[in-house]
């Protein structure tokens, strides 16, 4: 297996699970492309990863801006293409849905999906160029399962799944696949202490980023176009879809501990 196949895009590269992806992923890389709005935490990784014999190039600037989008496509055309993007960048929030502003709300989707959305369509094109190319969108459990406080973050990720499998089936017949890898929780900054001491009262498991990235590497060697993190998750996910009663119940005697977090 040729150790530098890709040519790739990671966005979110500087939270938890993106840097640890961009350790794991550079040594198989042509070229890499880091992007994320903290300069410094950019220029350290890049010089982290230069080891790695990958070509690192890092741009700095905001998902949610098309402008953006523009500058890694050019960048990405100067470097010589890419095969692989891995929209992996994301915020949350647990907030009551009726306490979230409206500019919370749209700014989560925004970053979650909307993002992700406008970035695949500018960068199509070039991937359409390679011989095989991949789309891999970081969604979540909470992209299979309504959870209290986390309407609007399961919102983005039930959407961004349906995109995957939308534009999936839309290229089938393309050099370009697009497919969904569901983390369950991680110890990342992303969740806040509130989230993180709920989960643990909830004895909610969580993976390292570490342990994330790792299950992205092998996800990259498979063709399944889907993949959750997690056996009990995955099991829930299954009883969530087939009898959907079972889980409410399940998550209606957990509310009141939910509801204990969702007001500190
Ligand atoms: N951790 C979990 O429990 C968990 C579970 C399931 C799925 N996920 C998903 O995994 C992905 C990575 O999350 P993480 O846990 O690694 O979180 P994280 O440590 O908070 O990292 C998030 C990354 O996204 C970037 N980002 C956020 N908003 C952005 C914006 N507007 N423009 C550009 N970059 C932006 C952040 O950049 P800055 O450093 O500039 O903020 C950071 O690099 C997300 O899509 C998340 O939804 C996480």
């Amino acid at each position: 297996m040729p150790q530098n196949r890709y040519k790739a895009v990671l966005t979110g590269a500087t939270g938890g699970i993106g840097q640890a992806i961009a350790r794991q992923l550079a040594p198989q890389c042509e070229h890499l492309i880091l992007l994320g709005r903290n300069e410094a935490k950019l220029a350290s990784l890049q010089q982290e990863l230069a080891a790695t014999g990958a070509k690192i190039e890092v741009l700095a600037g905001d998902i949610g801006d098309t402008h953006t989008h523009q500058r890694l496509e050019a960048l990405a055309k100067s470097t010589g293409g890419i095969n692989l993007l891995i929209n992996n960048a994301g915020t949350s929030q647990f907030k009551s849905f009726n306490e979230q502003s409206s500019d919370e709300i749209q700014g989560l989707l925004n970053t979650n999906l909307l993002a992700p959305m406008l970035l695949s369509k500018c960068l199509l094109d070039l991937l359409q160029k390679e011989a095989k190319a991949e789309i891999i969108n970081i969604g979540s459990i909470f992209g299979y399962i309504g959870f209290p406080g986390f309407a609007t973050y399961c919102s983005s990720k039930f959407g961004l799944r349906g995109f995957s499998q939308s534009l999936r089936r839309e290229l089938s017949d393309t050099s370009v696949s697009v497919r969904y890898f569901a983390p369950r929780a991680t110890k990342t900054p992303i969740n806040s202490d509130t989230v993180m001491q709920m989960n643990a009262e909830l004895k909610t498991e969580s993976d390292t980023p570490e342990y994330v990235a790792t299950e992205l590497m092998k996800f990259l060697q498979t063709n399944a176009w889907e993949k959750k993190l997690g056996g009990k998750e995955a099991f829930f996910v299954f009883m969530n879809q087939l009898f959907p009663k079972l889980p409410d119940k399940a998550i209606l005697g957990q509310l009141p501990i939910i509801k204990k977090y969702l007001k500190k």
